[in-house]
């Protein structure tokens, strides 16, 4: 079943209001409440879709998250049933600290079409929608994987480039890769935005991979099927008192690698609109009492990849 074309600019819009109410807080150094504004905003705009609605990636479980919680019911409970996953704001430390990259994220899809994971890290590998099945893995060392990459794509070694979060557990990926003089996007955070610059050549990037949050996996993943690139996944559990949420919501094998169309099945859409600037969007900007808003958009069934660039007036 496609997921409809009105649909769509539900979403954008949900998107576009979100990063226009995070735009007071750019550069403030208040995560918190850069992200409580995002989250208000893309609640209060969910509720007005005509909808049957429910999170299943959000802001945290019930008892954590008073707002846009994984379970909720969103939409005005019309129109048809549709899972969502949202970041409101991801790239909280970038808003805060007004660096390049942060965006406001939604992601729908069928019900009970997209992965409905607990809030725990991913253990992730995104590459682009040329490579075959089986150059690439999650199973595979690094060195499998960037010796495949290079022979696949005819290059050498040192001209390929990876993107990584640069984080301690990712050391020994860092400094195989460095000894090896491969190209390096190392980003601070959002990596939601690192999985999907596999997805163009503009991007130059060959391979996204390392641990991150799930529910950003997830996110990548929509985008990324819709554009017919590659996403493996693993969840990774710290704790029993997360198993025991895994558990509950059908997850009983732990070490699962889930493929792309395990995590997001059949049509799709994703918006992501850019708060501040990035590599896949522009950020919010006023020109002449109007903000101009910039989203990333995929809708797999209409086979929909582009930019949006929409005006609102100041008083919205
Ligand atoms: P927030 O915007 O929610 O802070 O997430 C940013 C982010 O960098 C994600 O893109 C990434 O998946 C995750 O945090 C990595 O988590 P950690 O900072 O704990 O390594």
């Amino acid at each position: 079943m496609v997921i409809k074309k009105e649909y769509l600019e539900d979403f954008v819009s949900v998107t576009q209001h979100a990063a226009i109410a995070t735009y007071p807080y750019i550069g403030k150094n208040n995560k918190k409440a850069a992200d409580k504004s995002a989250t208000d905003s893309m609640r209060q705009k969910l509720n007005e879709i005509s909808m049957k609605g429910r999170v299943v990636i959000g802001e945290g479980e019930i008892d954590e998250a008073p707002m846009l919680y994984i379970g909720e019911i969103i939409g005005n409970q019309r129109g048809d049933d549709i899972d969502i996953a949202v970041d409101p704001v991801e790239g909280t430390n970038f808003v805060a600290k007004n660096m390049r990259g942060s965006i406001s994220v939604i992601a729908a899809a069928n019900k009970n079409n997209l992965f409905n994971a607990p809030e725990t890290y991913m253990e992730k590998i995104a590459f682009g929608s040329h490579i075959d099945p089986g150059v690439v893995d999650l199973d595979y060392s690094f060195k499998k994987n960037i010796e495949n990459l290079a022979d696949f794509n005819n290059k050498n070694i040192e001209d390929l480039r990876i993107c990584i979060l640069d984080r301690p557990r990712h050391k020994k990926i860092i400094d195989e890769a460095r000894h090896k003089k491969i190209k390096i996007n190392l980003i601070t955070d959002g990596d939601v935005t690192g999985a999907i610059l596999v997805s163009d050549k503009k991007f130059n990037v060959d391979l996204f991979l390392g641990i991150g949050g799930g529910p950003e996996g997830v996110l990548a993943a929509c985008a990324l099927d819709s554009m017919n690139c590659g996403f493996q996944g693993r969840l990774l559990f710290e704790d029993d008192k997360i198993i025991e949420r895994a558990n509950k919501m059908g997850i009983n094998d732990l070490n699962k690698k889930y493929n792309i169309n395990d995590i997001v099945k059949g049509d799709s859409i994703f918006c992501a609109t850019g708060i501040t600037d990035g590599d896949i969007t522009r950020g919010v900007k006023i020109i002449n009492d109007e903000y101009i808003t910039d989203t990333f958009v995929t809708h797999k069934s209409q086979k929909i990849k582009k930019n949006i660039s929409r005006n609102f007036n100041k008083s919205v």
